[in-house]
């Protein structure tokens, strides 16, 4: 059998790993390893092949940046012609990213068995590229890997056939399972001038409702240089937040709110397992955080992962900046949400999945 992932931007990396080597493992699979180069710079893409063991891409398509329609459009063109040419007998597609929508159309249209990692989260909110991206590969999908019961009553509701839906958990803690030994001891705290045990907040923002418009960003702003007079803030600021914010002409004191690099996934994940409280808009820190039991306020108006607000530490906070600072204080005062984690978020998910080609039951 001969499979062919499609990644493309940073969230899909700690995704696309565990399920390379947990299908290594299987006798008679070979895989190929196609990077549409949606994301390329050093710390938003290599670096996480070299921290999470990803082999180097067998294929770069190096499409780049660009609007919605051009990015997509040039995966969509630069690929074909590769899936031609490699003849895959399934082509895996992770998460909600450009990438994951234009190789899943091309996959349709040849004819080609296309298997979605995670599947049927919803936020119901078609104003976000990636719910567009989600529901779409859904409905293209041949094979439908979903990281909990909420996916599957989706994609039921949605008209896709029990047959293809296998619940198989959340391959990204597989990785974070594997890789938080290794994150613990990471110089990263004395190299952010953090006090051991000292609490801190930790922040990341990169969605356009967050910050494509300057007035909401320089809102944000504020409110996290109001956190900062109580605990430090550190913000690794995505490439897009930086765009905005040299925009913005906003010189927050460096001392307490301090803007870094985007990190590395070890160093990430080290700053988030101590954190006392995690603020993002990100998808998959709602689901580290709540693996981890880290509080998290969510700073977006809805969520396509909510098992994370039901059960475990997310909260979400809409863009109510004065609730942001409350909740923030509350936290640091000792009320901090407890959580549990979701069933199936394990460290397996990608056995489970690489069972299931295995059984020669797809
Ligand atoms: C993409 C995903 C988003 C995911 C996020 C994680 C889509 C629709 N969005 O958003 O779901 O949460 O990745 O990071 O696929 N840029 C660089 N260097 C890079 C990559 C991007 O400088 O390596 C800059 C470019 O100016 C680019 C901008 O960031 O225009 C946005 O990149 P893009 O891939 O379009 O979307 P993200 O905001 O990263």
């Amino acid at each position: 059998m001969k499979l062919l992932h499609v990644v493309g931007a940073r969230p899909n990396f700690m995704k696309v790993a565990p399920v390379m080597a947990a299908l290594a493992r299987q006798p008679g699979v070979t895989q190929v390893l196609l990077h549409t180069g949606q994301h390329y710079d050093r710390n938003m893409s290599d670096i996480f092949f070299r921290e999470l063991g990803i082999p180097l891409p067998d294929i770069n398509l190096e499409v780049g940046s660009g609007s919605h329609a051009q990015q997509t459009a040039q995966i969509i063109s630069r690929f074909e012609p590769v899936a031609l040419e490699q003849q895959p007998d399934w082509v895996c597609v992770y998460g909600d990213v450009n990438s994951t929508v234009a190789a899943a159309l091309v996959c349709a249209k040849l004819g080609v068995p296309v298997a979605h990692v995670e599947a049927g989260l919803r936020s119901f909110d078609r104003s976000m590229p990636e719910e567009i991206n989600r529901v779409l590969t859904d409905q293209i999908a041949d094979l439908l890997f979903t990281p909990s019961p909420d996916g599957d009553a989706n994609l039921q509701r949605e008209g896709v056939p029990a047959g293809r839906i296998r619940r198989v958990g959340n391959v990204m803690i597989d990785t974070l399972v594997r890789l938080l030994p290794q994150a613990e001891g990471r110089p990263v705290f004395d190299a952010l001038g953090l006090a051991p045990d000292a609490p801190y907040c930790l922040v990341t923002l990169h969605r356009p409702s967050n910050v494509d418009q300057p007035d909401s960003l320089a809102d944000i702003l504020r409110a996290l240089d109001d956190i900062s007079r109580r605990v430090p803030v550190i913000f690794p600021v995505h490439p897009r937040t930086r765009a905005q914010l040299a925009a913005l002409n906003i010189a927050p004191d460096g001392a307490r709110l301090r803007l870094v690099e985007p990190l590395g996934y070890l160093d990430f994940l080290a700053l988030q397992r101590r954190a006392a409280v995690v603020v993002t808009d990100s998808g998959g820190i709602q689901e580290e955080t709540t693996y981890l039991g880290v509080p998290c306020l969510t700073l977006r108006e809805n969520t396509e992962r909510p098992i994370t607000v039901e059960i475990g530490t997310n909260r979400l906070i809409g863009h109510d900046l004065a609730r942001l600072r409350r909740e923030v204080e509350a936290i640091l005062d000792g009320g901090a949400k407890r959580g549990a984690i979701p069933p199936l978020w394990d460290g397996h998910a990608a056995e489970r999945i690489a069972a299931v080609f295995a059984s020669g039951s797809v």
